[in-house]
């Protein structure tokens, strides 16, 4: 019999590997017959692209923003989970923590205001690598960048999330090997769980 449907996280900086490995994933899952949801972080919704698409928000309104649109996201993923589809996630709360605690908010605060309106994943990963690696494989290094992706800032970012991981239970992965390798890691861990 089929295993109940399972909710996947996938996180990291930019360049990470996350959205080659979670179409991929997706293709797995199908194979054996499941049927999957692909989503991310910020949504298309209304909420997530105010925030994407706002440069002069402060630290607080920016996570609250993207705590919002978590809120809205987390409805319709407990929604597809209960029609039966897996759901991989681009990003979910430990996006908010890593990176507005590196925009200098308490990690704590960020917790608490997620903790009402998450859900846990079943399988939590984080793609770790170094930024200037990620940089170079998203092509963005000495271009014109947006405010996340400047090299200090990931640097934080990356510190940040690593911590977040031991303290919330997400699985590091060494994301600078070749996508392959990772995938196979991602997969093991699926497969303990299906
Ligand atoms: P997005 O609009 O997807 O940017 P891109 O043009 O790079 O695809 O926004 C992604 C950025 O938003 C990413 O660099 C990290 C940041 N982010 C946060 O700071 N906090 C969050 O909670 C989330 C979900 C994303």
């Amino acid at each position: 019999m089929m295993s109940s449907p399972i909710f996947i996280v996938l996180e990291g900086i930019d360049g990470s590997g996350k959205t080659t490995a979670i179409s991929k994933i997706g293709e797995y899952l199908e194979s054996l017959g499941r049927k999957v949801m692909i989503t991310m972080e910020p949504t298309k919704g209304a909420i997530g692209k105010l925030v994407a698409e706002t440069d002069d928000l402060t630290p607080e309104s920016e996570a609250l923003l993207f705590t919002a649109d978590r809120a809205c996201h987390t409805k319709e993923i407990s929604e597809c989970l209960e029609a039966g589809y897996d759901v991989i996630c681009d990003r979910y709360f430990a996006s908010t923590l890593a990176y507005q605690s590196a925009s200098g908010l308490d990690r704590d605060w960020l917790y608490s205001i997620n903790s009402k309106v998450i859900r846990e994943p079943d399988v939590h990963i984080l793609l770790d690598v170094d930024p200037e690696i990620s940089l170079t494989r998203v092509g963005k290094r000495g271009e014109k960048v947006s405010r996340f992706e400047k090299l200090d800032y990931l640097r934080k970012v990356r510190d940040s999330y690593l911590g977040i991981a031991k303290a919330y239970g997400l699985t590091v992965l060494d994301a600078s090997r070749n996508e392959d390798d990772v995938l196979m890691d991602i997969i093991g861990m699926i497969d303990r769980r299906i």
